[in-house]
């Protein structure tokens, strides 16, 4: 098959953008989201994810749809569905959340694949990179591809599956720099998944033998990075009971060449959190109930509640009431340098230490302060200059958790914010050890 890529990347989000503007440099491509307002500031060349900088955006960007015009490059990026139907490669990139059961939520799939449907052709490449669990692209995604747009799989239109790979807030792993994993419905059809990734991911690709196979291993990196860390988890719990500092007993164990290097901390985010329920339940569909994975995913989810007995523990010592005590919680996002506060476990600390009656004030460079009230209902302060929020720095705290190590807090002088007897934990174990009380 000799053809002329048109590409189409269905998601603009953490993981749409930064792949539909790599594309960019080499192919048309059109980004489509159903989010007009992402698509507006995208347009205005600007990226809320913090991805991808304006220069960079703007280098890619060109002002009308480059499928009209033969051999043009660039990005265009629209919510009309008219925009994507001259394209031949379809690259989805929605998200694969988790409902209220932990169970997988596979609507924004199915939509993403009906708008692909209606405009599927002879030909057409459906590339599918959300993380799901094996079988999703061939056994849910295919069936609507071909019911909405009435064309035979593996014979009008094929499909392929690379799973991202890339770290939010990450500078130096971008999407380029990150080996892909590729998949394809038929061979001639991996090759073609292959070369087109190989054609702009200077890292290099890894043709997988099967769709499942490269849908098993994007689940798998997530549930074992999710098992290391709950194992980091259960030795702080055991270690606190023996007033160990757990980061030292890392240190130690760490000079040896073979141990791994993992640390205890909350798991949050909409991948590591949320990836190895896909796994799990899908295992649990086909009749064996994983012990392991789910152990881990209890283990980590009970570590903001853990963090809070913690604090109110060491608060106590130092004869502090809880009860109305005033508490600094530095950190909301997910995770450090990155302003995505979905699915952030500090908000677990803050509500199990408000259950004790303290008062928690959450102070986040990063995060949107009115995302953060959508989202959580807690008031975040994200700007230095907020008089609010200097109000609230004036009274010292009885407590400063150090929840999420966004580089700002690295260099807070912590002691300035502390009450005489006050305590500082530092949940990441990255803060200077003569400015903390304890560490997770
Ligand atoms: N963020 C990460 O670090 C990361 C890393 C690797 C893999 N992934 C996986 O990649 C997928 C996307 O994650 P993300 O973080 O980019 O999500 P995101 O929420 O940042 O972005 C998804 C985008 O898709 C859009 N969208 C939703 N439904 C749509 C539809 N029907 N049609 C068109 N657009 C639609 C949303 O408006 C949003 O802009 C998920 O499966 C995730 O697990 C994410």
């Amino acid at each position: 098959m000799s053809r002329q890529n048109k590409i189409a990347v269905i998601g603009l989000g953490y993981v749409g953008l930064p792949l539909a503007r790599l594309f960019a440099t080499k192919y048309p491509v059109i980004g489509f989201d159903i989010n007009q307002k992402r698509i507006a500031e995208i347009n205005n060349g600007v990226d809320s994810t913090q991805e991808i900088s304006e220069d960079l955006l703007k280098s890619v960007q060109v002002s009308e749809n480059p499928f009209a015009t033969p051999n043009n490059l660039g990005l265009y990026c629209s919510s009309n569905h008219e925009d994507i139907r001259d394209a031949n490669v379809y690259i989805v990139t929605v998200p694969t959340p988790i409902d209220k059961h932990n169970r997988p939520d596979l609507t924004p799939l199915y939509r993403s694949s009906e708008t692909v449907g209606n405009v599927l052709k002879k030909n057409d490449i459906v590339i599918y990179e959300s993380t799901v669990y094996p079988g999703v692209t061939e056994e849910e995604c295919v069936p609507v591809l071909e019911k909405v747009s009435g064309l035979k799989f593996n014979i009008d239109f094929f499909v392929g599956y690379s799973p991202e790979r890339i770290n939010p807030g990450d500078k130096e792993h971008t999407v380029d720099k990150i080996l892909k994993v590729t998949s394809g419905s038929t061979l001639e059809v991996g090759k073609i998944v292959d070369d087109l990734y190989k054609s702009v991911i200077v890292a290099g690709t890894h043709l997988a033998p099967t769709i499942k196979v490269a849908e098993a291993s994007k689940v798998i990196e997530n549930s074992q990075r999710d098992l290391n860390i709950a194992f980091m988890n259960e030795l702080a719990k055991i270690f606190s009971l023996m007033d160990i500092d757990t980061h030292d007993v890392l240190e130690a164990a760490g000079t040896k060449w073979n141990f791994l290097k993992f640390k205890p901390g909350l798991v949050g985010g909409h991948c590591i959190g949320v990836d190895p329920f896909y796994l799990a339940q899908k295992a649990q569909e086909i009749g064996y109930y994983s012990e392991l994975i789910l152990a881990a995913r209890r283990l980590n989810d009970s570590m903001g509640a853990f963090v809070a007995s913690q604090v109110v523990k060491l608060m106590i010592k130092s004869d502090i009431k809880i009860r109305g005590a005033k508490i600094l919680n530095l950190g909301i996002t997910f995770k450090e340098n990155c302003p995505d506060i979905r699915n952030s476990k500090a908000i677990d600390v803050i509500t199990n230490l408000q259950d004790y009656g303290a008062e928690i004030i959450t102070y986040d460079p990063w995060a949107n302060s009115k995302d953060v009230f959508d989202e959580y209902g807690i008031t975040c302060y994200s700007n230095t200059i907020d008089n609010e929020f200097k109000k609230a720095f004036d009274t010292k705290f009885d407590a400063i958790i150090h929840t999420v190590s966004h580089h700002e807090f690295l260099t807070l002088d912590l002691s300035k914010y502390l009450k005489e007897h006050g305590i500082v934990y530092d949940v990441k174990g990255v803060l200077s050890r003569d400015s903390v009380s304890k560490r997770l």
